[in-house]
């Protein structure tokens, strides 16, 4: 669906000349333009009609007809659309008091920002404050987000393709292996004795283990079920918080509030974005257990932004919880995965070159392979910055072709619709996945 040079409009043109792309040499950046919107699908300017099964980055949870959310905008934006963090509003008091409700075990208060990646670096100096100590334990296949720290605590490959911007990475954040018993040589129990270990081995200088409950764009890696209540046990007997990453995998995304739950466990911090306003305002935020928010009574939170807690992305937040609840979107989440589950462990039979289907909920992911008897993946981790065109792309880009877009991961074809999904979509989506995976198949050794 990406333009061609020639056929440009007047606004991709423009857009082309005076905006850096993100995460991209910009040779390669080449928007098409979107004019409209409508329910789970995005219009092009020229009229084609898309259906969205990546729901963005992950984020447009609620579709685009959340009107409860755009009015709520549009009332606040009328009455107070900002003030600065030191005075207290509506919206942002009664968001603070509905994530707490929602959010699992003690988790009580709530920093706001404004994106996943400034929550997670809240999140890092309350864990270094909280316990005196100043390592972040996480893992490699994890993204965190885009400035130094979070960056640095992430092991995606954009880590490593980082330049003199974030070298040398910021000290103290160490990295241990994932569950990922598909595609790593450590099965998911040695991954964790593992981490053990390096707990042990760091002495007491570890603040907090980081980790995406069930990771995101590194492969949508699922953890065995007990993983994250394991984890959780061993990280406190080394005196370290649990941080659940939860910027992706929050807001119903797993057929639960948060994946924390799914696992049973009760992180020391959870923190969130995304899905928090459905993507209709950038908001993000930082919810800390009462214990720890107990420690900054009379201690300084020596952190703070000047869009923390803005009215109208807290009204959009409000309102797009009231939105998942009234609509029983969690629910759907959890209903329409397990049938976009059967359908795509389906597909995964029907297609050599899937080498395995991963996730829960509308959460999923299908790892590709070039041999049936062995994992030979397609697309090496490097090439999430490498600018190749690899098989996935390729695969991706006949379903776009049928007017279905999905995004790729690291070998991985990622299959995460909005909350709002019917079956007689994922239908479509499939019908449209079964004819790209022809792509690959064909592409596999012989
Ligand atoms: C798990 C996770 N954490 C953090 C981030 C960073 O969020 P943002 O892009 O809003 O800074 C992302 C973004 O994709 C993410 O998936």
């Amino acid at each position: 669906m990406a333009s061609q040079q020639s056929d440009r409009n007047e606004i991709e043109r423009l857009d082309r000349e005076y905006t850096l792309g993100t995460w991209t040499r910009q040779r390669d950046f080449d928007p098409t333009e979107i004019v409209d919107t409508e329910g789970p699908r995005i219009v092009t300017a020229n009229g084609d009609s898309i259906l969205d099964f990546s729901s963005q980055y992950v984020c447009t949870s609620l579709g685009y007809d959340a009107e409860r959310v755009v009015d709520a905008i549009a009332e606040q934006a009328s009455n107070v659309p900002y003030v600065a963090p030191g005075w207290s509003t509506e919206p942002r008091a009664r968001l603070s008091k509905k994530l707490a409700e929602i959010t699992p075990g003690s988790l009580k208060k709530t920093f706001y920002s404004t994106s996943g990646t400034e929550a997670n670096e809240a999140a890092f100096k309350i864990a270094r404050a909280y316990t005196g100590k100043y390592k972040i334990l996480s893992r490699y296949r994890s993204y965190h987000g885009a400035t130094a720290a979070s960056l640095s605590a992430s092991g995606d490959p954009r880590r490593v393709a980082q330049g003199p911007e974030i070298q040398p990475e910021v000290p103290g954040m160490v990295k241990g292996p994932d569950p990922y018993a598909y595609g790593s040589s450590l099965d998911p129990d040695q991954s964790l004795e593992y981490i053990e270990e390096m707990l042990q081995l760091e002495g007491d200088t570890v603040a907090a283990v980081l980790v995406e409950p069930l990771v995101g764009s590194n492969g949508v890696l699922t953890p065995p079920d007990d993983y994250l209540v394991r984890l959780q046990e061993i990280a406190h007997d080394h005196g370290a918080l649990l941080i659940c990453d939860e910027v992706m995998t929050g807001f119903g995304r797993t057929g639960e509030w948060f994946a924390s739950e799914l696992y049973d466990a009760e992180p020391d911090i959870i923190t969130m974005a995304k899905g928090l306003t459905g993507s209709y305002q950038p908001l993000a935020a930082t919810t800390v257990s009462e214990e720890i928010a107990e420690f900054f009574e009379d201690n300084l939170l020596n952190q703070g932004h000047t869009f923390a807690g803005h009215p109208t992305a807290c009204a959009a937040g409000v309102a797009a919880i009231e939105t998942y609840e009234q609509e029983g979107l969690v629910e759907n989440a959890r209903e329409i995965g397990e049938y976009l589950t059967s359908e795509l462990d389906a597909l995964a039979e029907r297609h050599p070159s899937v080498g395995e289907r991963r996730g829960v909920g509308l959460h999923q992911g299908l790892e590709l392979t070039r041999s049936e008897m062995e994992r030979v993946p397609f697309e090496e981790r490097s090439d999430k910055v490498s600018g190749r065109t690899t098989v996935l792309d390729e695969v991706s880009a006949h379903a776009l072709d049928n007017d279905v877009y999905f995004y790729t991961s690291v070998n991985t074809i990622v299959v995460t619709p909005p909350l709002t999904i019917s079956e007689t979509e994922v239908d479509e989506a499939v019908a449209a996945l079964e004819e790209a995976l022809e792509v690959s198949d064909a592409a596999m050794d012989a």
